[in-house]
Formats: C-alpha cells, structure tokens, sequence
C-alpha cells in the first residue's frame, strides 16, 4: 500500500519513520515533508493547507491511506474533503478537530462533561475580560482562543501584566484572528504530562506517557515555544493516576463528543497537569504532539498502521496496544535566538553517524536539502532521540548523541529531563 503524510516536522518524520517499519506499506509520500523526510520518503510539493491537491495526488497516486500530522489542516477540514471523495484518511474531522481548533469550546465541553480542568471564563469583549481581572486572584492565565503554534498563552503574575495581556491578544491580535475571543483561566501548580490516545469515535486508548520542556531557557525559562525535548515515560504519571484519567477524562471525554455529534477519530493528544487536586485537563490537541511523538512512536511495538486502520474502522477495542519497557529522551536542535529572531542556511553535518545506529534517531523539523547539503531552515532544526533501558540511561545518550551533529548557532536546553535526577 502507499501512504502519504502531511505535514513538514520532527513530528511527521518520525510518523514516517515508524509507517516504514510496516509490512503493509511499500511506498511513502509526504506533503510537503522535509530534508530527513525525503530520506525514507517521497516528498510532494503541495502544501498542507491545499487539501483539493493533496486530495487530487491521493486519487492520482492510489494512495491506501493518508496520515494528517498537522492541526492547521485539521481544523481546516480536510480529512472532510478527503472523505467526500471516498479516500481514506486518518485524522478528526472538522467538527471534532475543534477541540483543538477553540480553546473556548474545549473548556465549554469540560465544564458540561464535568472533565476535570481548571476554573476559567470565555470572553469576545476585552473590556469584560479587564472587569474580571480586577476582581481575580493572580496569577492569572490568558489563552487565545484559536490556533497560536502553541505560543497563545500568557502566565500573568500582576494585574499590569493581565491587563497588558488583553492588549497583546485581544487589541494588537498578536496572534491575529485567534485573539478575537480568549479564555481566562485560573492557575494551577504541577507536574505536566502528556498522553496522546488512538481514538475510533467511541473506543480511546492511551499511549505510554511523555512529557514536553516547552520553555525556550534551561530551568523554564525564555518564552513558550513549540517545545524543545521531551521524555518518555513520565515517572509522575503513575497507575493510580493513569486509572483516575482513564475513567475520569479519556472515555469521558470521547464519550461527550460522541454526545455532541461530533465523535472523535484520531489522535487525542492530552495535556495534563498533575495538581494537588487530582490530574486535570490542561488542553487537548487533535493530532500527534511534536515532539511527544518523537519518543512515544520509536517505542510502541504494534503496527502503527493496523491501529490507525482500527481506528478508521471503530474496531480499536480489538487491539492490544503495546510499548517497549524502556525509555527515550528527544533533545531539540534549535538555531540560537528561536522563537524570536533566527538566522537560518547554515549548514548541518555529522548525520553520517547516525547510519544503522539502533536505538538512536535525528529527526528533522526545519531542514532543507541544498546543493552544498542540508542546511538549516527553521527555529526547531532537528529532534536528537535515543532509547536507553531506563530514563537516566535515554538522557545521557540522547545528548552524547548531540554532540555527533555541528551547525552554526545549534542551540539546545541542557536540561531535558533534569528533574528526573530528584526522584
Ligand atoms: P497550553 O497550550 O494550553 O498547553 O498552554 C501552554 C503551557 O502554558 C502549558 O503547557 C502550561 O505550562 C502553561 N499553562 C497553561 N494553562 C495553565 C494553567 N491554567 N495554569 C498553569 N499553567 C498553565
Ligand atoms: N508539544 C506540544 C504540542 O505538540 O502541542
């Protein structure tokens, strides 16, 4: 069968990467890929967002299936499109790729659901949201409503900064129409973890656990960026808390968008915050995590298309989802100054050292092949993943492994996974 996948990150690499590892797939194509996608798969010049194209190359190309890795398209609608043209696609449709899409809707859901998630209050009027403020406890959290590559959400620790925060979203439109309405939300101390579940509409089964370093800074500090490294599996999440987020929000969560008419098919993907209180849902994502998928995929153990097929199909009750008893660590590459100003072009090497090297991994984000080679071509440049029998072992090889690749202005978190070393 030949698969295409859209999308153009480490996350979508390492999604090819473990399509590879199928016996059901002979042929890869990925929309618009990237330098180390085109290694083990045909990359496609269309871009994610064209979803008549990329529907026209499925039909053309006979392809068995496609794999949405993004949320853009996602929310845009195109497993809609692919789906009225009877091509088989994995991926939330439209309407239940909105729990990602709004933040104002997830929260809604939540409360309706009685989904355990933090106090908060929608608002389309910036002068409401000011009144509010000025009665609330701070810190105070602020999330743009829409989509914001991650970056839509202020921490305030004063009513300046609150009120500041408004501005930014709701009057300068930072992040542009996503700012129209935002939720104000109460904040909650704790562990992060993430979990990213198969879903069939009415079944939902989670991963193994990951969790992201979304700061920019070593010791979370610097500005929220789309995450630079991760780790799998947390040693927070553990049985008593992964049975409290089985009953109390995976099945619930599924069944209250199987309720409202808009059953989910996909990827759940998670975000937890492990309070005092008990777990509770920080934000959902309609898709694979990035770069949560680049040390959750190398250790599942089934067939990665079998259970997205399942999924396709309403049977995944009848897969039994395994995960190898090991660990891994993803250590992001970025160009210094991301997620501000970057300089990109500079040339990459020492990716031969990674040839036939088991348990190790480079999977590329913002990279382009040029004729001197591949150069660098976004904030987040590569994703270092190495396994390791347990977590101390992934992390000490995950950056060992840093160090056989050089670029100009590789700049990297020492940190991913530090505070593993407390417990
Ligand atoms: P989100 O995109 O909603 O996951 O938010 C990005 C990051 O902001 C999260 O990973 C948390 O670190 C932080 N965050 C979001 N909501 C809250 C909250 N209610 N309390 C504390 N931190 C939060
Ligand atoms: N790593 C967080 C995300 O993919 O949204």
């Amino acid at each position: 069968m030949k698969i295409l996948i859209v999308g153009s990150g480490g996350r979508e690499h390492a999604i090819a990467a473990s399509a590879a590892k199928s016996s059901q797939v002979d042929e890869i194509y990925c929309a618009p890929g990237n330098a180390g996608i085109a290694q083990i798969a045909q990359c496609v010049d269309i871009a994610a967002m064209e979803f008549d194209k990329l529907a026209d190359f499925a039909e053309a190309e006979d392809i068995g299936l496609t794999i949405i890795g993004m949320d853009d398209p996602l929310v845009g609608g195109v497993v809609d499109v692919f789906e009225k043209r009877g091509l088989r696609v994995f991926g939330p449709r439209k309407n239940a790729a909105v729990i990602e899409g709004s933040k104002a809707f997830s929260k809604d859901l939540m409360k309706k659901y009685n989904i355990p998630t933090a106090a908060y209050e929608n608002f389309a009027d910036p002068d409401a949201a000011i009144a509010y403020l000025e009665t609330a406890k701070m810190p105070i959290v602020l999330k743009a409503d829409g989509l914001a590559l991650g970056k839509g959400v202020l921490i305030c620790n004063t009513l300046e900064e609150a009120k500041a925060g408004v501005k930014t979203l709701m009057l300068d439109k930072q992040f542009g129409d996503a700012g129209n309405e935002i939720v104000i939300e109460e904040f909650m101390t704790g562990r992060e973890v993430s979990v990213l579940c198969y879903c069939d509409g009415t079944h939902i089964k989670p991963m193994t656990s990951a969790q992201d370093h979304k700061r920019a800074r070593d010791g979370d500090q610097g500005l929220n960026t789309g995450g630079m490294g991760t780790f799998s599996p947390s040693p927070f999440y553990t049985e008593p808390v992964q049975r409290f987020c089985e009953e109390k929000i995976y099945q619930p969560t599924m069944d209250a968008m199987k309720a409202e008419g808009r059953d989910f098919v996909g990827i759940l993907f998670v975000g937890l915050m492990l309070t005092e209180d008990g777990p509770k849902v920080l934000e959902y994502n309609a898709r694979f995590g990035d770069p949560e998928a680049q040390v959750v995929l190398p250790r599942m153990k089934n067939d990665m298309i079998d259970v997205m097929n399942a999924c396709i199909d309403g049977r995944l009750d009848t897969v039994d989802l395994q995960f190898e008893d090991n660990a891994a660590v993803c250590v992001v590459l970025a160009s210094e100054g991301y997620p501000e100003q970057y300089e990109k072009g500079k040339r990459i090497t020492g990716f031969e050292n990674f040839e036939n090297k088991d348990g190790y991994y480079v999977f590329h984000a913002g990279t382009k092949q040029t004729d001197e080679g591949i150069v660098t071509n976004g904030g987040r440049v590569l994703g270092v993943t190495a396994k390791g029998k347990d977590l101390k072992e992934a992390r000490a090889n995950a950056y060992e492994a840093t160090k056989l690749i050089s670029f100009e202005n590789k700049y990297m978190r020492n940190d991913i996974g530090k505070a593993l070393d407390e417990i």
